[in-house]
């Protein structure tokens, strides 16, 4: 029998693969203002009955978020999630001292029901987030089926991560309060390269934000961000936050000792939560690999760092006339780049002259 290489089924799929955007591919348009000062711009988003004045989250990684990091963006009007990659007890412990803005990271198997009874009832934690790779699957929705059976009725679940309107939707559907979306956009990300799968993370904003239950759950955009610029594209697409890792890690607040590099100096580590060294700190072995470890130069506290976030972000909100979150929502008007306009964007002035 021939075999036919024109495969009509595959062409017609190549004629509808969407071409998927990431930060980098867009910018907004500067827009007709009217704020008198930044100070006038509000950066106010909520999350259950409560508002936050900063839509940033930390994520929760061993390497960013425990106590300390909760505390400073609690102080900031931020949310910080505690990682997972320690024993009940210990994670009770630290919770215990965080503030009730903040919440911790449970997983879908083994002791997560445990662990979580344990946070809620021992530490009075109020957001539980379910952290995993591929929360768009039969084990979460069980998961979640039994978190919002056994826990008080005023905790609210964070679930993620997903990459398409239909995760978001069947998230929300099985009971999130939250969703995180992104799937391999961050730099310790090897998720993509390994498995081939994932989806340009600002069209993962426009997409889920387009779900139709959009409004009984806020959208958290998780990874991939490098530049304020990138956190109000991305609260301009439609996240109600967004989660920060490797911005916020390496600096006084984060978890890990700071130690000396010949080449960079001052550092710390920064791990993905399934790379190999992270895995091996935790569980004393790995499961699938798809994180990668690194050193990033320390850059002591967070205090000048997230106030110039604020002053930035606000500025940002200003460039297109909106003097709050809904406002740019409405008002933001992304273009697309070329290459020529990436590098342009950049800072480009090493390129073409001589730096003194
Ligand atoms: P940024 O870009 O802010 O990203 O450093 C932080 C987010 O990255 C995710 N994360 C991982 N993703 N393998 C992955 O594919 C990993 O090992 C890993 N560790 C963290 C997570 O969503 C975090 O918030």
């Amino acid at each position: 029998m021939a075999i036919s290489r024109n495969n009509q089924k595959l062409q017609a799929l190549v004629e509808k693969l969407k071409t998927g955007l990431t930060y980098d591919d867009v910018l907004l348009t500067p827009g007709y203002s009217e704020i008198p000062s930044r100070k006038s711009v509000s950066l106010e988003t909520h999350f259950g009955i409560r508002s936050y004045d900063l839509p940033i989250i930390s994520s929760p990684m061993s390497t960013v978020t425990e106590g300390d990091m909760c505390k400073i963006m609690d102080s900031f009007g931020g949310m910080g999630i505690v990682h997972r990659y320690n024993s009940i007890q210990e994670q009770v412990e630290i919770c215990k001292d965080i503030p009730d803005s903040c919440g911790a990271a449970i997983g879908i198997c083994g002791d997560y029901l445990d662990r979580a009874k344990k946070l809620c009832q021992n530490a009075d934690v109020k957001i539980i987030c379910i952290d995993v790779a591929h929360a768009h699957h039969s084990k979460t929705k069980k998961a979640i089926e039994s978190l919002k059976k056994e826990l008080p009725e005023d905790v609210l679940l964070i679930v993620g991560n997903v990459a398409t309107k239909k995760g978001f939707e069947d998230l929300v559907n099985w009971g999130a309060d939250g969703v995180k979306v992104g799937i391999g956009p961050s730099g310790v990300c090897e998720t993509r390269s390994e498995t081939g799968h994932g989806y340009p993370q600002l069209s993962t904003i426009f997409e889920c934000n387009s779900a139709s239950n959009r409004n009984e759950a806020i959208l958290i955009a998780d990874g991939g961000i490098k530049t304020t610029g990138d956190m109000v594209k991305a609260l301009a697409a439609g996240a109600d936050f967004v989660m920060l890792g490797s911005l916020l890690a390496a600096s006084q607040e984060a978890p890990g000792e700071v130690f000396y590099d010949e080449e960079l100096g001052e550092v710390k580590k920064y791990s993905g939560m399934a790379s190999e060294e992270a895995q091996n700190d935790f569980r004393g072995h790995t499961n699938s690999l798809e994180g990668v470890s690194s050193q990033i130069p320390y850059k002591g506290s967070l205090l000048p760092i997230l106030d110039r976030y604020v002053h930035s972000l606000r500025t940002g909100l200003s460039y297109s006339g909106a003097k709050n979150l809904e406002e740019l929502r409405v008002k933001a008007k992304f273009v697309q780049q070329t290459s020529a306009g990436q590098f342009e964007s950049s800072t480009h002035i090493k390129k073409i002259g001589r730096i003194r």
